[in-house]
């Protein structure tokens, strides 16, 4: 497939860097910074939302589709950046939030305005006979999914922010809309477009109560209609183009819908996020709790994951970042000694496996957690909510916030570091969010003396230099070695032996005969070479290539 040779970067144009002195990044930074871009050699740049948005969600409580919010730039702005990025090589993936809309939409005002017409974009429900909400389901976000929809003593449905208000895609008029939104980016070129939690559009017609002890999200995730929206959708836009990259943020799906969603016969989506790896530190499922990761969940999702969607013809997204997400190399690396060697194990592991691997901004230079001091520091809602919630189950300010500092999705969202000064080079004013480790990590060092971003030059120029890398089928390796992440690539009469030390200790790995004559392809570790029976030292990774 065309795609399947390609890496794309995701960049969160907040942190990326500010032109204008304004503490927020924007469009004109991005320009800006193309040289650096173009030198990673990345395929497309996925932007999380830059539209007309009052920010209540960081940009995923959507305003207007089709402009660009002022603190971020001007149409002309995206106009100058998408031709600037085509002449480097990049496309462009945007970021659909369809699934709902801030309630500052035009739509959303306009039903609060009586307008029936747009109240049937909505899900808007009376209380139940005894006074209270439509249903008993949980808003993400921590409370209640129901808000008072005005003074009509009626509730909308939001299954996010307060201010994010659910779309009813069972109404054509909905369907129709996102299409067009779509169709509108297309018609400026852009063929790459990520869908926000698209697997939960497919709400029930009748919304009911989930019974005790089932969460709520488990009556409207995955539900079987989200394919044929998805096909319709398909169909009415983005399917229409040869060179579409398209991906879906699936969470809790599972292997069987993720190949539905992406086999490339269902005509629906080039790919998919899926978020099972990244809950392998959560204690008994709570993301706001703080345990260390268990390794050998960690193994056995990658590797179920990796071979039931290559059995199955399904085709994922390979990541460990977002913007959603603390930092994986706090998480499942060494921050502390082993730094740039974790770093660049956790790249190598997934950009030379199956699917196509998305970096995050600040990855490539081995960016960490920041190390904040106290709640004042974190913006985002969810934070903010989830300290209050922990402590109002009891936990102690310290307690919470250890928890905080190991989970918040602000962690990932600081300012992209460029040099080492106060700032980071992020912004001559304030910084909406604050760095703190630039003396140590910055792109300037990095470029100067580092071998992280050089790591990832050679793992996108690999990609594309080895079909065995891009279109190999998967097969897991040595999983009786403890801390061992390891498979084998195979296209044709090519094989690939990837082996990764997920540990702090040196490890040893007895390889079968066809491998120990194999030639390195990459490793972090210049003295590596294969023998019978190999050495690895800490939270190192190798790639073995052998030719038939
Ligand atoms: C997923 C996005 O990645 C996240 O940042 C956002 O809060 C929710 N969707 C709601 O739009
Ligand atoms: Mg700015």
């Amino acid at each position: 497939m065309g795609f399947h040779n390609k890496v794309i970067y995701q960049l969160y144009p907040k942190s990326f860097y500010d032109s204008d002195g304004d503490g927020v990044g924007d469009l004109r930074g991005i320009i800006d910074k193309i040289d650096y871009l173009k030198s990673l050699h990345v395929d497309m740049i996925w932007f999380n939302p830059f539209f007309v948005s009052p920010q209540y969600d960081n940009g995923y409580d959507v305003a207007d589709y089709r402009q660009i919010d002022p603190r971020f730039g001007t149409m002309a702005d995206f106009d100058e950046l998408a031709k600037k990025l085509k002449a480097a090589g990049i496309d462009i993936m945007l970021d659909m939030v369809l699934n709902h809309t801030s309630t500052e939409h035009a739509w959303f005002q306009k039903a609060l305005a009586g307008d029936k017409h747009y109240q049937a974009y909505y899900y808007i429900r009376p209380p139940k006979p005894d006074g209270s909400l439509p249903t008993n389901w949980e808003s993400k976000f921590g409370g209640p999914a129901w808000a008072p929809f005005g003074d009509t003593g009626n509730y909308y449905l939001h299954l996010y922010e307060r201010r994010q208000a659910d779309l009813n895609w069972h109404n054509p008029a909905v369907r129709q809309e996102a299409a067009a939104i779509i169709n509108f980016w297309r018609a400026k070129g852009v063929h790459g477009f990520r869908f926000d939690v698209l697997n939960v559009i497919g709400k029930a017609d009748k919304l009911v109560d989930a019974p005790p002890s089932v969460a709520s999200k488990t009556l409207y995730t995955d539900t079987p209609i989200v394919q044929d929206y998805l096909k319709e959708l398909a169909a009415n836009s983005f399917g229409q183009d040869d060179n579409r990259v398209t991906v879906g943020e699936m969470s809790s799906t599972t292997i069987a819908n993720s190949i539905a969603y992406t086999k490339p016969d269902n005509h629906e989506l080039s790919m998919f996020f899926q978020f099972h790896h990244l809950k392998t530190d959560y204690k008994n499922g709570e993301k706001w709790s703080k345990v260390p990761y268990d390794f050998n969940a960690l193994r056995d999702i990658l590797h179920t994951w990796g071979q039931g969607l290559d059995q199955g013809g399904g085709w994922q997204a390979l990541f460990w970042n977002n913007h959603d997400q603390p930092r994986a190399i706090n998480r499942f690396g060494d921050v502390g000694q082993y730094r740039v060697k974790s770093a660049e194990l956790l790249a190598a592991a997934i950009h030379l496996s199956r699917g196509t691997p998305y970096i995050y901004m600040g990855e490539e230079i081995g960016m960490t957690d920041p190390d904040y001091t106290s709640m004042a520091d974190y913006v985002d809602v969810e934070a903010k909510n989830a300290y209050a919630a922990l402590l109002g189950k009891g936990m102690s300010e310290k307690e919470a916030f250890g928890i905080i500092l190991a989970k918040a999705r602000d962690n990932s969202r600081t300012p992209m570091q460029w040099d080492a000064s106060g700032h980071a080079g992020f912004t001559t004013g304030t910084p909406w969010l604050r760095p703190t480790n630039q003396a140590a990590i910055n792109v300037q060092a990095e470029l100067a003396h580092g071998e992280i971003f050089k790591f990832y030059q050679q793992l996108i120029a690999l990609r594309k230099q080895y079909p065995v890398i891009s279109d190999g089928s998967y097969t897991p390796f040595g999983t009786e070695i403890d801390r061992l992440y390891a498979y084998i690539r195979t296209y044709g009469t090519q094989q690939l032996l990837v082996l990764n030390n997920f540990s702090d200790k040196t490890m040893t790995v007895p390889l079968p005969e066809k491998f120990q004559t194999a030639k390195v392809l990459i490793t972090n570790e210049a003295t590596l070479t294969p023998t019978a029976t190999m050495t690895l030292p800490p939270y190192a990774t190798i790639g073995l290539l052998q030719k038939a």
